[in-house]
């Protein structure tokens, strides 16, 4: 069992990295295998909406070349996909947003003239947030926007932990936190 956490912060060591240390821990401890890739450490250019890839059906069949293959030969090879981000104007960051654009086309063959799979259809979702306003104010839309593009992609959305910062000028972590974050590991765990 395989997950991959798609790391959507700008910043290595803030508050998403302090959630991802326990979760990572967590999941490593419970036999799972954990691969990281850092968005903002990749080059991940917008769709430009070419419609290229729906053409193969059988491939992911981006026409752009960027990094973006080979984060989704990562994804053909795991079982869980985390999205790990901090809340930016209510969504995630821009490299995840694209990222998401560019998957959304390449993985789902479902804009050609006919209707073909989904890629990734059966592959698991979860969410790992931080974001300044309470959460249900903060990553409410960015939760609800990936259960439709779970759902519309035929991907497993298994749920969402989100973490609350109050500011830069106080410690986000503490053993609360870890604690909570830990937990929502172990759910994930028990589910697959
Ligand atoms: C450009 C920018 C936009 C943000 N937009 C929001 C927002 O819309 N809602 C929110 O709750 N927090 C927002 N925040 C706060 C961050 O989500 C929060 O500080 C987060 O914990 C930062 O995580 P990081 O240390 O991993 O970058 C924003 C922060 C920045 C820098």
């Amino acid at each position: 069992m395989k997950a991959l956490i798609l790391m959507g912060s700008p910043r290595q060591h803030g508050n998403t990295a302090a959630l991802l240390a326990p979760f990572c821990r967590e999941l490593r401890g419970g036999g799972m295998e954990v691969e990281m890739v850092c968005l903002y450490d990749r080059t991940i250019r917008p769709c430009c909406a070419c419609r290229s890839c729906q053409s193969s059906w059988d491939v992911f069949g981006c026409s752009q070349k960027d990094d973006v293959q080979e984060i989704a030969d990562s994804i053909f090879c795991s079982d869980l996909l985390v999205l790990a981000t901090p809340i930016y104007s209510w969504y995630c960051t821009p490299p995840m947003k694209a990222l998401l654009d560019r998957l959304v086309y390449g993985m789902n063959k479902f804009y050609g003239e006919k209707r073909g799979p989904s890629l990734w259809k059966g592959k698991a979702m979860a969410l790992l947030l931080t974001c300044g306003y309470p959460p249900e104010k903060g990553a409410d839309l960015f939760i609800e926007g990936m259960q439709r593009y779970a759902k519309h992609s035929g991907l497993q959305y298994l749920g969402s932990h989100t973490e609350r910062h109050m500011g830069y000028d106080t410690v986000f972590m503490d053993s609360g936190k870890e604690n909570r974050t830990r937990a929502f590991a172990r759910e994930l765990l028990e589910q697959r």
